[in-house]
């Protein structure tokens, strides 16, 4: 039996997960950490916790599975996308992390598309240059901090940092490169236009893999932090969409993903390197070899609901540890005693600005028809309700542009929610399936890493050894109906509100 490790840096901790290769876990470990938000738009991590969390996850599973270290044929590395870390010529990290939901970089990202050109920008990356992107990021180091640009040797995604301090070696692969704004999509490989173009030289980037292929092993020194054997293979891996998609087996056309975490993320399997015409879905290499992807990605999903509890749901807390739930179930079952629709109330989940549909860093939350009746019942599944409103804004496209949606698989914590799946797929009107497992990408790249290391011949073999479906949700008609008219409403207020969320992002600059 064969025993693979899967490592997720996500954006609030990093998951270790050890399974076998039929797919059974044998232990897992989250360590989390936190997140810094020093000016309005901005969001930033210290890379040293991701390690420090990376070693004492891995020592965990370690020591709960008793699988001896020299046991574990191969490690894989997932993490959140698009993140920016700047190392010097000793590969010390020379600021913060910029990461994928830090919004500041807008005048970078307009200059990006100017100087290189909107249709060659289209055509090297399949996507425009978006704030949360890892381009803007350079350029904005470049613009705000000459002296930190100036010592620049490597720019690494967060998973390939975790990748360094493990292996040593300069590494990404191109589930996670595509995000960049960098990379050439279609030919998969570094982009001579962009770099040029940005003025970034292309020593700064590491290599890129294919995510099942070996791009390093475990040294001596990360083996003494980690516990981890001498010359382990550690594969590409995948940033955590493509890692995620994996691990719910979108592997093959017309099989989609709705993925509720901190975001929100519809993503589709394609054969072919195919864009949204209107570019609000993006395209990217998938992980598996040769084959790309096509995502929406709503930046506050879960997010709204985490801040909400927090903000908000004190009581529900406090009653939640008493009777030993999770808080999100008490929220839940209210939010199931308010009718469909909330009496009008409707959510407009931009807590983070937004990027499928509207790239629209300015964007805001909103609560919009509040009335003496709503009570925190109402408030609740408003949230449930806007959040699919919004995944349904991302099939909408994907069903204009005739791609193949035979099934749909939910996952992530709003899967795990049988009010929010109902509602989820009421609001889509399409059917949605649940699977037997729920690990997200820490999953998707331990099967990857098994793949690299000859444990299974391709990732769709990977797959259908550990994955099945085992749920289904059905769309009730009479629900979809009220919800069509929603979700009128919910399209129109972003219309109508876009120019005042632009005019209160200039009174608060
Ligand atoms: C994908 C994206 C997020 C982050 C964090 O484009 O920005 O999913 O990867 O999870």
């Amino acid at each position: 039996m064969a025993y693979l490790l899967g490592i997720d840096i996500g954006t609030s901790g990093t998951k270790a997960l050890l399974i076998d290769s039929a797919g059974k876990v044998l232990a897992r470990s989250t360590h989390e950490y936190p997140l810094s938000s020093p000016r309005p738009l901005w969001s930033e991590q210290d890379p040293s916790d991701w390690w420090k969390a990376t070693c004492q996850a891995i020592r965990n599973v370690l020591y709960r599975s008793e699988i001896p270290a020299s046991a574990i044929s191969g490690v894989g590395l997932s993490g959140q996308m698009h993140g920016g870390v700047f190392l010097g010529p000793n590969d010390e990290v020379l600021r913060p992390a910029i990461l994928w939901n830090d919004q500041r970089t807008q005048a970078q990202c307009d200059w990006i598309m100017e100087t290189v050109g909107r249709d060659r920008v289209v055509s090297e990356t399949l996507n425009p240059v978006l704030t949360g992107f890892t381009a803007g990021k350079i350029v904005w180091v470049r613009d705000n901090e000459p002296d930190v640009y100036a010592r620049i040797r490597k720019v690494l995604l967060p998973k390939d940092y975790v990748r360094l301090m493990l292996t040593g070696e300069y590494a990404t692969e191109v589930s996670d490169a595509s995000g960049t704004s960098l990379f050439n999509v279609p030919k998969r490989r570094w982009s001579d236009v962009m770099l040029q173009g940005c003025g970034i030289p292309e020593a700064w980037m590491p290599e890129a893999y294919e995510s099942p292929e070996v791009s390093g092993r475990i040294t001596a020194e990360a083996a003494s932090a980690t516990g981890l054997a001498v010359g382990t293979p550690v594969v590409g891996g995948g940033g955590d969409q493509a890692a995620g998609a994996v691990g719910n087996g979108i592997v093959e056309t017309g099989i989609v993903s709705s993925t509720v975490g901190t975001s929100g993320v519809v993503f589709a399997f394609a054969d072919e390197p195919i864009m949204d015409p209107g570019l609000r879905l993006h395209t990217f290499c998938h992980a598996v070899p040769g084959k790309w992807h096509l995502m929406g990605v709503m930046l506050s999903a879960g997010g709204s609901l985490q801040w909400y509890r927090d903000t908000f749901c004190d009581a529900e807390k406090r009653e939640a540890a008493q009777q030993g739930v999770d808080p999100y179930e008490l929220m839940t079952a209210g939010a199931a005693e308010a009718p469909v629709g909330c009496e009008g109330l409707i959510f407009l989940p931009y807590l983070t600005g937004e990027r499928t549909p509207y790239p629209d860093p300015h964007a805001r939350g909103v609560f919009f028809g509040i009335t003496r009746r709503c009570d925190k019942r109402h408030f609740t599944r408003a949230i449930l309700e806007g959040v699919a409103f919004g995944l349904r804004d991302s099939f909408e496209i994907m069903q204009a542009m005739k791609l193949p949606i035979v099934q749909v698989r939910a996952s992530g914590g709003g899967a795990r929610s049988s009010l929010w799946r109902q509602i989820q797929t009421d609001v889509t009107g399409i059917p949605h399936v649940t699977i037997n497992v729920d690990e997200g990408p820490a999953l998707g790249v331990a099967l990857l890493a098994g793949v690299g290391t000859g444990v299974y011949p391709s990732v769709a073999d990977a797959c259908k050894s550990v994955i099945r479906v085992e749920g289904r949700t059905d769309v009730c008609n009479v629900n979809r109906v009220a919800y069509d008219r929603f979700y009128a409403v919910y399209r129109q207020l972003y219309a109508q509100l876009r120019e005042q969320f632009a005019e209160v992002g200039r009174l608060v600059a």
